[in-house]
């Protein structure tokens, strides 16, 4: 085996995998169209301040998980992108796209890339899918974002996930929270472990969400952030669930979600699947209504949006037995010589075949023709179209239908009116 290996974190998606993204993907698209988002892509790298100030100095991601490098020794830091809704709002402001409508919904299937210690679903280069929702976060705006990412999950079939529903409250609420936790906190400071000690002092509101059944302990009998929510923020709140049950989608409030990115408020929610082990969250998101104006714009601009990491997503989906839908694209015709003189005939029935949009395939490395029937049969091709010297002489060629066996002698053109042309419509999915 060579030397040479993927970096520890990444990982190559060979061929045999590809069909299941593309199936994936294929799904995402359709439902974001079904719900009036729009593609968005941005720069892999952008400059450190953006995420600096957007994520939050104080986070995980920001303190210790970015890539980040100055290509000129005296030029600007950069770094590659940890998360895309900060690139997303960056160029939404950027773009002025204010200007053309109050409302834009966008979506992306995007690269990204933390130094997290690599483990099952944790990734240095991941994936994920998202949404950003800017310009407006009423309540429906949040439950429509909410619903449309549920709806990837039905429509990929997924089954016995759980929706975990907070509110996080306003600047003000969440900073009068931050207080009282720390007073609560400070005292117990000897029996927290060293990261949430850390913590106390950066970040105390992601002690809430420690998985060390001590500290679960401690939080057990602390303030409890619902109880410094303004009657807004509630009411709020309470439109987003009332929503979501008119939606029929089931959640379950958790007062200790709070998300591990700085710029949410209000509404926060998080997927998690049983069948992802340590790393169970499959997607999460929430409000971020004071992001723009923290990015330079001179009033706030609500927005909502949620990103989905997309390896999970394909280890619940497999441990589901759900990615027999993503079957790979089969060739409709595999063109089978009977000697490899032939080929120049081959190359040019391939030719009109492909012209007339067959997916064709020939065997380029003059393989004996019980060789070539074998590899016709694994690669699930529809047909087998047989060529040899009395075929060219005549102008007539076996086709051989490889489910039913069942042959037919016709000539070129016969063949293509009868093999209609595979398009995009013919690959099934689940939704069909
Ligand atoms: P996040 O919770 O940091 O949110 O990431 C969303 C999802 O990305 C996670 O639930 C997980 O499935 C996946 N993910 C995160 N880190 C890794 C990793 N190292 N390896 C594999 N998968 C990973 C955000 O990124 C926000 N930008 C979401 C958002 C959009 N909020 C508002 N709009």
């Amino acid at each position: 085996m060579s030397q040479y290996r993927a970096v520890k974190g990444t990982r190559d998606i060979l061929p045999g995998e590809i069909s299941s993204w593309n199936y994936i993907e294929k799904v995402i698209h359709r439902v974001a169209g079904l719900y009036g988002f729009h593609e968005i892509r941005t720069p892999v790298f952008e400059y450190t301040e953006l995420f600096q100030r957007s994520i939050g100095a104080t986070t995980d991601i920001v303190g210790k998980e970015m890539f980040t490098f100055r290509p000129e020794e005296k030029g600007r830091s950069i770094t590659l992108r940890p998360e895309m809704t900060a690139g997303v709002m960056r160029a939404f402001i950027q773009g002025n796209l204010a200007a053309t409508s109050p409302v834009h919904k966008l979506y992306y299937i995007a690269e990204l890339f933390r130094k997290e210690r690599p483990q099952a679903g944790r990734q240095r280069q991941f994936s994920q899918f998202g949404a950003e929702l800017i310009g407006v976060s009423s309540p429906e705006a949040v439950a429509e974002v909410i619903g449309m990412m549920m709806q990837v999950f039905v429509d990929l079939g997924l089954t016995g996930l759980r929706l975990r529903m907070n509110s996080l409250g306003d600047v003000k609420d969440r900073m009068h929270y931050i207080k009282a936790l720390r007073e609560y906190l400070e005292p117990h400071s000897a029996l927290l472990d060293e990261h949430s000690r850390e913590r106390l002092d950066k970040n105390p509101l992601r002690i809430l969400d420690s998985k060390n059944p001590e500290i679960q302990a401690i939080i057990a009998d602390a303030p409890k952030l619902h109880d410094f929510l303004g009657a807004s923020a509630i009411d709020d709140f309470e439109k987003v669930l009332h929503y979501l049950d008119e939606k029929g989608l089931s959640y379950v409030i958790d007062p200790l979600l709070v998300r591990g990115l700085d710029y949410y408020c209000h509404t926060a929610f998080e997927v998690t699947s049983s069948e992802l082990g340590a790393q169970d969250a499959i997607g999460g998101g929430g409000q971020y209504d004071g992001l723009a104006k923290q990015l330079g714009c001179k009033s706030d601009i609500p927005a909502v949006g949620f990103a989905v990491g997309l390896e999970r997503l394909l280890i619940t989906m497999e441990k589901q037995g759900l990615l027999a839908h993503a079957a790979p694209e089969r060739p409709q015709v595999y063109v089978v010589l009977q000697s490899h003189e032939l080929a120049a005939h081959a190359v040019g029935i391939c030719d009109a075949l492909r012209k007339s949009g067959i997916r064709s395939i020939m065997d380029l490395a003059g393989r004996s023709m019980k060789a070539q029937m074998r590899e016709a049969n694994k690669m699930r091709a529809a047909y087998a179209l047989f060529v040899g010297q009395d075929e060219i002489q005549n102008q007539v060629f076996g086709l051989k239908n490889l489910v039913t066996s069942e042959q037919d002698f016709l000539s070129i053109q016969r063949i293509i009116e009868r093999l209609e042309p595979l398009d995009e419509s013919s690959q099934k999915t689940s939704d069909e």
